[in-house]
C-alpha cells in the first residue's frame, strides 16, 4: 500500500540532490520547466524498450503531479524528448538537459535512458500526486556508472518469497540503478526452482517439516515449510527484470548446500542416505557423490533446463561451504581422485571444471563463491569473493574477472546497528551500518591496475535464514542498498553528511512506494519500547 504523504504547497521544485549521486550535475539560473497538461513525452526512436522507457515516465510524473503525459512523437514544443545518442562512451551513460522549453534525456542505449529517466523520477517532488505545479530547474546532467556489474543476490531457499515480492524486490534494484539479480535458487533447506527432468526436487525438495527457531537453538517449529517457482513463473521474473534493464544471475549451489536434492533423489549422495531437507542454518556433511558419473549428468540436465530459462551469459554455481569428510570416506570419490591425481581435498576443483566446460560449450560463464579458487581452475571461471576482500583482490591478480561481495561491507542479513537485537529480528553476529556500506571502497590501494580492471562490480547479498517474510528482506536492504549503489555507480570523493541528506529525501520514495526500511538514521521515527505508538 502507498504511503500518502500530506499535502504540500502546490509550487514544487525538482531537487537533482538523488541516488546514486550523477557524476556531473550544472543547475544554471535560466527558466525552468514546467511540466503541464500539455507536456507531451517524445520519442527519437520508437522500439518497444524506448516506448516501455515513455510508460514508466508518464506514470512517475503522473505519480508526482497527478497528471499524466501523453506520448507522441516529433520534437518540437514543450516535451520531454527522449532519445538514443550513440555518442556517449559508456553503454549505460546517459545525458539530461533541461531547459524552459523542453527536457532531453538522451542514452547510449535504451538503457541509458532508462537511467535518465530514473534520475528525473527522483529528482521529482515526491508527493504522490500533490505537487500541482512542479518547475524542472535548467540544468545538464553528464551520467555513466562506474561499475558495469552492479548486483544484488537473493536467497529464497532459507526462506521463500513469491513471485509478486520478488518482482518487488527487482522495483528496488531499479530503483537503485542496479543491473543484476543474483538468485539463489536451492540449498540445503529447499530446491525452488521446476526442473522438468527432476520432479521430486519440487515434489520433494521444496518442503521441510521444520524449521529450527533463531540461530540453531534446540526448538524446531515443525511447521512444515514449502516453495517452488514454476519455469513459467521464472521466465516471466527473467522478462520483468528485462524491462527494467536488470540480468537474473541463477544459482544453484553446488557441489554442497545440496541437501534437498539429496533428499529427492539419495542416490547422488556418498552415503546413498536416507536424507532430510534440512532444518538447521550451518554447513551440513552430505554433498554430492563427485565419483558418482550419475551426479554430473544429473548438474548438466539442470543447468541446461536453467540456460533454457536465464538467457543471463553468466550461471552461478555455488561451491562454498562444501566438507570433504564424505569423499574421504567413499570408495567411488576416492577412485576419480587416485584417477585424477587428486585428494577429496582437492576433488572439487576437478567438479567445477567438468561444469564450467559444459557451461562454457553452451555459451555461459561461470561465477563461483572464491572456495572454487582452492581447486585447480581455470583462469576463465569469475570469482564472487565474500570471505573478505583478499581473495577476490588475489584472484584478479591472477587474471580472474571478479565481483566483490565481502560479508565485512556487502552482507546485509548482517544487523545494521550494534544496540544488539533492538529493532532488529537477525540474531547473526556483528552488524554493518549504512555508513560502513557507503565507506566500501573496492578498488583497494595496492592492487595492481591490470588486477582493478578485472574487478566487474559489487554485489549485496540477502541471506534470509532469519528474514522470514519480505518485509524483513525490504527493511534488510534498506536503506544500505542506496549505499551500495553510490559504491557501485559514483565515482565522486565520499562525503557521508551529505549522502545523509540524500538518503533522507530518498526515504519519501520508500514510504511512497511501499518499502519496509530500517530506522537507524532517523531515530525520531523509531518504535518507542515504552509508549503506546
Ligand atoms: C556464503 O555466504 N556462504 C557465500
Ligand atoms: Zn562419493
Amino acid at each position: 500500500m502507498a504511503f500518502l504523504l500530506p499535502s504540500t504547497a502546490a509550487g514544487q521544485t525538482a531537487d537533482f540532490n538523488i541516488i546514486p549521486r550523477p557524476q556531473q550535475v550544472n543547475v544554471s539560473n535560466d527558466a525552468p520547466f514546467t511540466p503541464n497538461a500539455k507536456t507531451v513525452i517524445c520519442l527519437g526512436t520508437n522500439s518497444q524498450n524506448m516506448k516501455r522507457n515513455a510508460n514508466m515516465l508518464a506514470s512517475y510524473i503522473e505519480q508526482a503531479t497527478g497528471i499524466r503525459p501523453a506520448i507522441g512523437k516529433g520534437k518540437s514544443g514543450a516535451a520531454i524528448v527522449l532519445t538514443i545518442d550513440k555518442t556517449i562512451a559508456n553503454a549505460e551513460g546517459y545525458k539530461l538537459d533541461a531547459d524552459a522549453k523542453q527536457i532531453r534525456i538522451a542514452g547510449a542505449s535504451a538503457a541509458g535512458v532508462f537511467y535518465g529517466i530514473q534520475t528525473l523520477r527522483k529528482s521529482l517532488p515526491l508527493v504522490n500526486g500533490k505537487a500541482s505545479k512542479v518547475s524542472i530547474p535548467a540544468v545538464h546532467i553528464a551520467d555513466a556508472p562506474r561499475f558495469a556489474y552492479r548486483g544484488t543476490h537473493l536467497d529464497v531457499s532459507r526462506h521463500f518469497v513469491t513471485a509478486d515480492s520478488v518482482r518487488q524486490f527487482i522495483d528496488m534494484l531499479a530503483l537503485h540503478n542496479i543491473n543484476r539479480f543474483h538468485w539463489h535458487l536451492t540449498d540445503d533447506q529447499g530446491w525452488r526452482i521446476e526442473i522438468k527432468k527432476y520432479p521430486r526436487l519440487t515434489s520433494v525438495g521444496s518442503k521441510r517439516s521444520g524449521t529450527i527457531i533463531g540461530f540453531n537453538s534446540m526448538v524446531d517449529d515443525q511447521r512444515e515449510y514449502g516453495g517452488f517457482y514454476t519455469q513459467d513463473q521464472a521466465r516471466e521474473i527473467v522478462e520483468y527484470a528485462r524491462q527494467r534493464y536488470i540480468t537474473v544471475i541463477p544459482e544453484i549451489d553446488m557441489p554442497g548446500h545440496m541437501k534437498a536434492a539429496l533428499a529427492a533423489y539419495p542416490e547422488l549422495g556418498c552415503t546413498g542416505g536416507p536424507y532430510e531437507v534440512g532444518h538447521r542454518w550451518g554447513i551440513y556433511l552430505d554433498v554430492l557423490c563427485l565419483g558418482n558419473e550419475k551426479i554430473y549428468a544429473f548438474c548438466e540436465d539442470v543447468l541446461k533446463e536453467l540456460s533454457d530459462i536465464f538467457p543471463s551469459e553468466f550461471v552461478h554455481i555455488g561451491g562454498d561451504e562444501t566438507p570433504t569428510e564424505r569423499w574421504a570416506e567413499c570408495p567411488k570419490c576416492q577412485a576419480v581422485a587416485k584417477e585424477h591425481g587428486l585428494t577429496a581435498k582437492t576433488l572439487q576443483g576437478y567438479f567445477t571444471n567438468r561444469m564450467e566446460q559444459f557451461l562454457n560449450q553452451n555459451g555461459k560463464r561461470i561465477i563461483g563463491w572464491d572456495e572454487i579458487l582452492e581447486g585447480d581452475i581455470n583462469q576463465s571461471a569469475t570469482i564472487m569473493s565474500w570471505r573478505g576482500t583478499a581473495n577476490g583482490e588475489k584472484a584478479a591478480e591472477k587474471g580472474h574477472d571478479v565481483i566483490m561481495s565481502p560479508t565485512t561491507y556487502c552482507y546485509f542479513d548482517f544487523c545494521q546497528t550494534d544496540t544488539s537485537t533492538l529493532y532488529e529480528p537477525s540474531p547473526r553476529d556483528g552488524f554493518i551500518s549504512v555508513e560502513k556500506v557507503y565507506g566500501y571502497e573496492p578498488l583497494a590501494e595496492g592492487m595492481s591496475e591490470n588486477a582493478k580492471s578485472h574487478i566487474l562490480g559489487v554485489q549485496a547479498n540477502v541471506w534470509t535464514e532469519y528474514l522470514t517474510c519480505p518485509q524483513a528482506v525490504e527493511y534488510y536492504s534498506l536503506p544500505r542498498m542506496s549505499a551500495l549503489s553510490e559504491v557501485q555507480w559514483s565515482s565522486a570523493p565520499k562525503d557521508f553528511g551529505a549522502f545523509k541528506q540524500r538518503l533522507t529525501r530518498m526515504t519519501s520514495l520508500f514510504k511512497l512506494c511501499g518499502y519496509t526500511y530500517a530506522h537507524h538514521l532517523w531515530p525520531e521515527e523509531m518504535i518507542s519500547p515504552w509508549e503506546d505508538n
